[in-house]
């Protein structure tokens, strides 16, 4: 069985440049096995080990296996460390952190940076993949429980832990996942990251502003933070994405394409420009459905009441939905009344794959909050029920139903 997860995880480390931390726990000693697996399997290790985890475990004995110098101290002398660990997670695939102490857990959910496998891991753009190892009583700690689900939130992996004999006598959770587990864990995390290779996504992300006067706009309460979260996830499964961004104070996703825009207009046509080539389009843009007929040019001063004459914006995603092609084509809707039968109008309409919509009025589910609730309806005529949860999260499950789709044109060929 083991041995089977070894194949299927070597082909994918191949070439593959993975960062070993090791912290200190009495399982530090194993991590020269995983690290000896990695090497085989044809990756390049670079280790990365906390003051208490040689404290366990000779860095000679990863320095032998890795065939790199192993780095361990933040102040090494030289100034060469403080950049190099940035250095270190531009080139990492894959960051595993096994053991991974209680300590070292709570120190990345509290963005502690006091040495430098945590500076490194903060700098780190790349997978992490954790392996807790610990005392029974102190993985059953709320704070320890609470900062490992926070992190998973945040999209880190886990493995582990197992249950079993623990170092001090104790029986139950807390024992580090075996080598081998970790070893196939990172595997399918790689396999993952690259699954979307050469796929092209489009995206479209946060509110439209449409001119009133040179001072004031008409606009909604969108963050962007669903398009953000959705250009993030695409861009971890290695698709190349290009994202069209209504004004938002969101940090750009690393890798992607951005277009900043500022009206329903100017969305369109950059919508419109790489629509052809894109494989994937999704369209959570709160698109302003009017601008003001005529932007004066001087501010409008006050008087006795203002009528503003409004004319419509285009609809960009039922101009998509006329061109589609080749292309899986998602939409949101943000209702506040009579969900279902507003979602499914819109999805046939507009000739989508599937719409993605919510009731803005819900707690949790409604526009600038880092969490949502939705039901998806598909064109076939399915519909899914989601629970409440974080932004982070839905983009992933919602990018696993495009996966379903990808698949299913596959095997029908069209
Ligand atoms: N949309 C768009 N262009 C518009 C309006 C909406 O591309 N001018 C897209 C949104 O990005 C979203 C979907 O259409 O993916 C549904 O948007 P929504 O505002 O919920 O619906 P509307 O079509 O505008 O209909 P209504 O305002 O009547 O709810």
């Amino acid at each position: 069985m083991n041995m089977e997860k070894n194949k299927q995880s070597n082909s994918i480390l191949a070439g593959k440049f993975i960062l070993l931390g090791i912290t200190g726990g009495i399982a530090a000693y194993k991590a020269a096995e995983l690290c000896r697996l990695f090497i085989k399997a044809g990756a390049s290790v670079r280790v990365i080990m906390t003051p208490a985890a040689k404290e366990f475990i000779s860095p000679l004995t990863l320095q032998t296996l890795s065939k790199h110098q192993v780095y361990d101290d933040l102040f090494a002398g030289t100034k060469r460390y403080t950049v190099e660990h940035v250095e270190l997670t531009k080139a990492a695939d894959l960051f595993v952190v096994a053991p991974a102490t209680a300590n070292t857990i709570s120190k990345i959910a509290g963005g502690i940076a006091d040495n430098l496998l945590m500076t490194t891991m903060l700098a780190a753009r790349c997978p992490v993949l954790l392996a807790p190892a610990m005392n029974t009583q102190m993985y059953q700690h709320p704070a320890l429980l609470e900062n490992l689900r926070k992190l998973r939130a945040w999209g880190y992996h886990q493995v582990g832990p197992a249950i079993g004999e623990l170092a001090c006598g104790d029986t139950g959770a807390g024992k580090m996942a075996p080598v081998e587990e970790i070893f196939a864990a990172a595997g399918r995390i790689l396999r993952q990251n690259s699954s979307w290779q050469g796929l092209k996504v489009l995206i479209t992300a946060g509110p439209t502003r449409e001119a009133i006067d040179p001072i004031r706009f008409i606009t909604n309460h969108s963050s962007g933070k669903m398009g953000y979260a959705l250009a993030e996830a695409a861009l971890e499964r290695g698709a190349s994405v290009t994202l069209v961004s209504g004004p938002t104070n969101l940090e750009p996703p690393r890798g992607a394409d951005l277009i900043r825009v500022n009206t329903a207009q100017q969305m369109y046509e950059a919508v419109l420009e790489h629509f052809d080539d894109a494989h994937i389009v999704i369209k959570t843009a709160a698109v302003a459905d009017y601008r003001p007929a005529v932007r004066q040019k001087e501010k409008i001063k006050k008087g006795e009441s203002l009528t503003l004459e409004l004319v419509p914006n285009p609809d960009i995603l039922a101009t998509l939905g006329k061109r589609k092609k080749q292309q899986i084509l998602i939409g949101f809707a943000a209702e506040t009344n009579n969900l279902e039968q507003n979602a499914l109008r819109k999805l046939k309409q507009k000739n989508l794959d599937f719409i993605v919509a919510n009731n803005v009025t819900q707690e949790g589910a409604g526009f600038n909050t880092d969490t949502n609730q939705v039901q998806i309806f598909f064109a076939g005529g399915d519909s899914k029920c989601l629970e409440l949860m974080s932004k982070k999260e839905l983009a992933g499950c919602l990018l696993q139903e495009v996966d379903l789709l990808l698949k299913e044109r596959n095997t029908t060929g069209s």
